[in-house]
């Protein structure tokens, strides 16, 4: 299966939207707006220059879509009005593949100016752009900074080597990586995730003008997948010939990717851990209301999940299967807080 063809998150505005649904990768944004920041401060006044690009490569659909350009935006105006001098020309490329809601972003454009009202000292022209970032998105030497989040752990295809000269796939049982799948398995998947990232830098590096950068969050959801195949939410044979074309690298496999393409220097690499309920904002690990908790969880994998899932099993099975798996997490939250792992990088490019 091709990704790019299947994947997208649930569009428009929605109770199961993606756009009412994405807190938990708000809340990630919100934390790195420092490394945002720092990253962007250091491009301009290095390079100074008279027309700036800058990219979200994943942008989606919601209110996270804007986030970084508004980031972006500020702190461009920021530094011109510090130092007195004439602001550049900035073009925000937001990408995602084509099936996402673009029109739903592009309508909320005229409210964005209004809050970010900076159009007149700082000239900036928000673009969307559809296409897979596994490809070339711009002319060579052209973007100054490119930011991602929670897009990089979704590969661009099904791991080569999973299906059978039958059609048939592989470790049927698991949807995803599970406690049963072969070590073979495994390694499929982390091959396919060492080759997509590689070819991800190759293309940001020939993209990237001299000293551009760029910052990206890397959201795990594993977990979350991995108890759906656990609980049995889906009919066998359809379940057998199903897989999410995700993989959640460790902070090393990410490092020995970056490092081995010698492309980019690290700036920043650290991680953090966030709740999978997006509105639980406590460091602790107690969870208070853990029905309500898995409400919110569930809601938030489904804004993500929906549209691939409804396009293997069709659309009957997914009231059902999102009610049930809230259920399972409710049960699991009773042992304690479910979190996942999120992994920060800031790059800046070589040569
Ligand atoms: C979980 S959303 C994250 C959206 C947003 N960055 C945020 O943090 O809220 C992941 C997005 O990555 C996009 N995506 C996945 N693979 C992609 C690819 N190869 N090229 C472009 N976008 C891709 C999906 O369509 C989806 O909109």
């Amino acid at each position: 299966m091709r990704v790019e063809e299947a994947l997208c998150m649930v569009g428009g505005a929605g109770e199961t939207s993606y756009a009412t649904n994405s807190r938990l990768q708000e809340k990630a944004i919100l934390e790195t707006k420092t490394i945002i920041e720092e990253a962007i401060g250091a491009i301009y006044m290095t390079l100074l220059p008279e027309r700036m690009v800058a990219a979200d490569l994943g942008c989606s659909s919601g209110p996270n879509t804007l986030l970084v350009a508004s980031e972006v935006i500020q702190v461009v105006a920021e530094q011109c009005r510090r130092t007195g001098r004439r602001p550049p020309d900035l073009q925000f490329f937001l990408n995602d593949l084509p099936a996402n809601d673009f029109n739903n972003i592009f309508r909320s454009l005229e409210w964005f100016e209004k809050k970010v009202d900076e159009k007149k000292f700082l000239p900036y022209y928000i673009v969307g752009l559809p296409g897979s970032f596994y490809g070339r998105l711009f002319p060579p030497q052209t973007v100054h900074f490119f930011h991602s989040s929670y897009c990089l752990m979704w590969l661009p295809q099904i791991p080569e080597g999973l299906e059978s000269k039958t059609g048939a796939l592989s470790d049927e049982r698991n949807i995803y990586i599970g406690e049963t799948s072969p070590s073979w398995v495994v390694n499929l998947y982390k091959e396919e995730f060492k080759n997509s990232f590689s070819n991800f830098l190759k293309f940001r590096h020939e993209e990237l003008v001299p000293g551009g950068q760029m910052v990206y969050l890397w959201g795990l959801l594993q977990e979350a997948l991995h108890d759906m195949v656990l609980e049995g939410l889906v009919e066998r044979e359809k379940l057998c010939s199903f897989k999410i074309p995700m993989y959640a690298p460790t902070m090393e496999e990410v490092k020995a990717v970056i490092q081995k393409g010698g492309l980019f220097d690290i700036g920043r690499a650290h991680s953090f851990e966030s709740s999978w309920d997006p509105f639980d904002d406590s460091s602790d690990d107690f969870v208070l209301d853990n029905l309500g908790s898995s409400a919110n969880v569930a809601k938030c994998i489904r804004a993500v999940v929906e549209p691939i899932i409804c396009r293997h099993f069709g659309e009957g099975i997914i009231d059902e299967l999102f009610s049930r798996y809230a259920k399972n997490v409710a049960r699991h939250l009773l042992k304690g807080k479910a979190k996942h792992l999120v992994l920060v990088f800031a790059l800046k490019k070589r040569g």
